[in-house]
């Protein structure tokens, strides 16, 4: 948007309608964003509220999300996620929580899964081999990771366990 995209070919989507307001509020664009804005559900099936993006979207920005799930979640999050990509070409983007070697732990009351760079590779070899494209072949996807340290996100008393190992991982899925 500060680059000049039109909102009209933007969309978001979250679980909590609240957050939604708040970004209008924030960016005080609530008359003039033009991008269609959903509140739902990312497990709800693929014949929720989310539907209409299936196959609609050249990017998706997918920013410290994965990262809040057990990897059997995050397995039918990647399932739907890659339904909302257009094209060869098209990709999944972001940065979440990573670890140099990947594993569960917990987080208060939550049981998470972050990865390193070949869990979350593995993560979307299977995707790509459970979900069809429009010619019911399997997808393939090349992907890319960085790995950063980053004292921001991870600081002795940040409730991580084995703090020293976290990572910040950026990744890009592009379907080939
Ligand atoms: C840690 S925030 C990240 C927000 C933003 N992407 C960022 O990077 O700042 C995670 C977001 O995922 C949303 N979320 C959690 N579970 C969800 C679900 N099942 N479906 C859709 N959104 C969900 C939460 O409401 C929250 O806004």
């Amino acid at each position: 948007m500060a680059d000049g995209a039109d909102s009209a070919n933007l969309a978001g989507t979250d679980l909590q309608a609240d957050f939604l307001d708040l970004g209008y509020e924030l960016f005080l664009d609530r008359e003039t964003w033009k991008g269609e804005m959903v509140a739902a559900d990312l497990f709800d099936g693929d014949d929720g509220a989310l539907s209409g993006f299936d196959g609609k979207c050249d990017i998706v920005l997918a920013q410290s999300v994965f990262h809040l799930f057990q990897v059997e979640r995050q397995r039918v999050l990647a399932r739907r996620v890659a339904k909302f990509l257009s094209r060869k070409g098209a990709m999944v983007m972001g940065r979440q929580g990573g670890f140099t070697a990947a594993r569960e732990f917990s987080l208060g009351d939550k049981r998470l899964f972050w990865h390193d760079e070949g869990s979350w590779r593995r993560l979307w070899e299977e995707t790509g081999r459970e979900v069809k494209d429009e010619n019911g072949e399997e997808m393939r996807f090349e992907v890319q990771t960085w790995m950063v340290k980053d004292e921001s996100w991870f600081w002795k008393g940040c409730n991580v366990p084995d703090w020293q190992e976290g990572r910040v991982m950026y990744f890009t899925v592009k379907r080939l």
